[in-house]
């Protein structure tokens, strides 16, 4: 399993491929533990690697993750079945707007895919989560940009960053979800229903 994972780590430097830091998978993996969660939707699978740094931890977690890139779903795909956790994993190739997961219900909701549709995704997908869930957002630091936009050198970017300060705003004034904010990996956000006072491990 070491190996597997070192060499996906290798791979995702030497492709570019950006992948979750180790402070935030180990955040969500004691997140995961606490809560006993049994299944997780993953938005914005790359290769793979989020999901199955989740997957080995905890044996009755079922994943299911969407990539809507055909290189990094295959990578995805061959990354699982070589880490033997593909009875655990499942790989939808679509768009995560335009994927159909009608009668599927989770635990908990990572949205980890493109920073311009964050709203979008939680809009969509809030209606995915069971009543004692969580959606947890990452990258709302965006490498340190949001805070320090004095260092932005694109108009692309700041765009991005723009839209994460819309997404920052629209969570904090969900009245349907409490959210709370941590300064851990790249930025990350836990969004609960208002119902849900028996959630662990985010105070
Ligand atoms: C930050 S990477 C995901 C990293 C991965 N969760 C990990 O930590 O190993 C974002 C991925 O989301 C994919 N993506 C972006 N928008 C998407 C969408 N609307 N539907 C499905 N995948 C999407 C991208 O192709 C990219 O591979």
């Amino acid at each position: 399993m070491n190996e597997c994972i070192k060499e996906m780590e290798h791979y995702a430097e030497a492709n570019n491929v950006p992948i979750i830091e180790k402070d935030s998978i180990e955040f969500i993996n004691k997140y995961i533990k606490l809560n006993d969660v049994k299944t997780v939707l993953e938005i914005g699978t790359a290769i793979g690697y989020s999901a199955i740094m989740m997957a080995k931890e905890k044996k009755d977690l079922e994943i299911v993750t969407i990539e809507r890139d055909d290189k990094r779903y295959r990578e995805a795909i061959k990354n699982i079945k070589q880490c033997e956790l593909d009875d655990q994993i499942e790989v939808v190739f679509n768009d995560a707007l335009d994927a159909n997961l009608a009668g599927y219900k989770f635990d908990l909701i990572f949205i980890d895919g493109a920073k311009s549709s964050y709203i979008k995704y939680f809009d969509k997908f809030r209606y995915y989560l069971n009543d004692n869930g969580a959606i947890i957002t990452d990258n709302l630091a965006f490498h340190g940009l949001v805070e320090n936009k004095d260092l932005i050198e694109s108009k692309n970017v700041q765009g991005l960053v723009n839209k994460i300060e819309n997404y920052i705003e629209y969570l904090k004034e969900n009245e349907e979800f409490i959210t709370k904010f941590f300064d851990i990996g790249d930025g990350l956000s836990v969004s609960y229903k208002t119902s849900n006072e028996n959630i662990q491990g985010i105070n």
